[in-house]
């Protein structure tokens, strides 16, 4: 019998395959279907810093209506349509439903009042909470140094309001990776999420227009991942997660050989529909047997950079590449 189970920031998961915060999992059914489907944990939809912002502000919330551009109309619309105590139900109802750890998700970019909201995810009796943090790095005033405060300062005050292990999910847009997720994993967080995937835009030239890019990752991005888990998950203070193209079973071991000690998924499951997830189990649970291997933790940073000692490593590699093809 092959033991998958896995520790993430704390929680005892059944194995390592959680279902990334999406819509996905925006609803009590839905939950209970990825659990009836085998996965290891949930992160809700999340949240959007704006929505708690407009509802605390909710007297003025019709001056903003009228007044507003079309972009802060939409998080209007947005937030009439997905309000805050629906979102403490889903937790609520959902801790009733499953048995598999609940994490909930804000997105956010700043600090300010909303930040108190963390305590009333704690007393919906949410497992964990994951900051969607992203500040868009184009403010071509703003230094890198101030951009990595603000994740910082996020941080601190999240902290402050609750009691709930934190994970923070990144973009890939910081310039002294190494240095500045080391210093996050010693903030306090327990878990870090790698990498988030956002909209992105693309130009549709048959009506000279900007779009999105595709909505569903493919399994490439997931180099991502593999690099920056497998160069650091033995250095930094917390558990990492891996995000992002993570497609089939073989995908999810890939992750954990370089470190995760669990991974996220969406595209794949918004593709291949919910069932996938008892595919991916027994992709791993197959090769876990033909390697005879017992258990995740035998495996879990097996492939970890620096067991493999390997600025030479990398170099060599780097070279090698570039000089196979002519
Ligand atoms: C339709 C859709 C909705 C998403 N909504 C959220 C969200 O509300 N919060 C969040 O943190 N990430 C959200 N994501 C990002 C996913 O959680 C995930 O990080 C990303 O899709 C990369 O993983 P994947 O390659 O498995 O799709 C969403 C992704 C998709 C495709």
């Amino acid at each position: 019998m092959i033991d998958l189970s896995t520790e993430y920031m704390g929680l005892k998961l059944k194995n390592p395959i959680i279902a990334a915060s999406s819509g996905l999992t925006d609803s009590v059914e839905k939950v209970k279907n990825l659990e009836a489907n085998g996965v290891g944990a949930v992160v809700l939809k999340s949240l959007f810093e704006e929505q708690i912002r407009m509802e605390i502000d909710s007297l003025g919330m019709n001056n903003m209506f009228n007044s507003y551009s079309d972009s802060e109309n939409y998080v209007a619309y947005y937030t009439r349509q997905h309000n805050v105590s629906e979102y403490l139900r889903l937790i609520e109802d959902s801790k009733v439903a499953v048995d598999i750890p609940v994490i909930a998700s804000v997105n956010c970019y700043s600090i300010g009042e909303w930040v108190e909201f963390a305590q009333k995810i704690e007393d919906a009796g949410a497992d964990a909470i994951e900051l969607n943090i992203f500040i868009m790095p184009g403010d071509t005033q703003l230094k890198s140094e101030d951009i990595e405060y603000k994740y910082f300062d996020i941080i601190q005050s999240v902290r402050k309001n609750t009691k709930l292990p934190i994970a923070v999910k990144l973009s890939s847009y910081f310039s002294g990776m190494g240095e500045i997720l080391t210093r996050i994993s010693n903030s306090g967080v327990k878990g870090m999420v790698l990498f988030n995937r956002f909209y992105s835009p693309d130009v549709d030239l048959d009506n000279e227009k900007i779009v999105s890019s595709r909505i569903f990752s493919l399994p490439e991005e997931n180099a991502m991942s593999i690099r920056w888990i497998g160069m650091l998950s033995d250095k930094v203070a917390c558990d990492m997660a891996a995000s992002t193209g993570i497609n089939d079973g073989y995908d999810v071991l890939k992750n954990i050989l370089v470190g995760a000690k669990a991974v996220q998924v969406a595209s794949t499951l918004y593709k291949n529909k919910t069932k996938h997830v008892s595919v991916m189990l027994q992709q791993m649970e197959s090769w876990m047997q033909q390697k005879k291997y017992s258990s995740i933790k035998e495996i879990t940073g097996k492939l970890n950079y620096s067991k493999l000692n390997s600025e030479t490593y990398e170099r060599a590699q780097f070279m090698k590449y570039y000089s196979s093809y002519e």
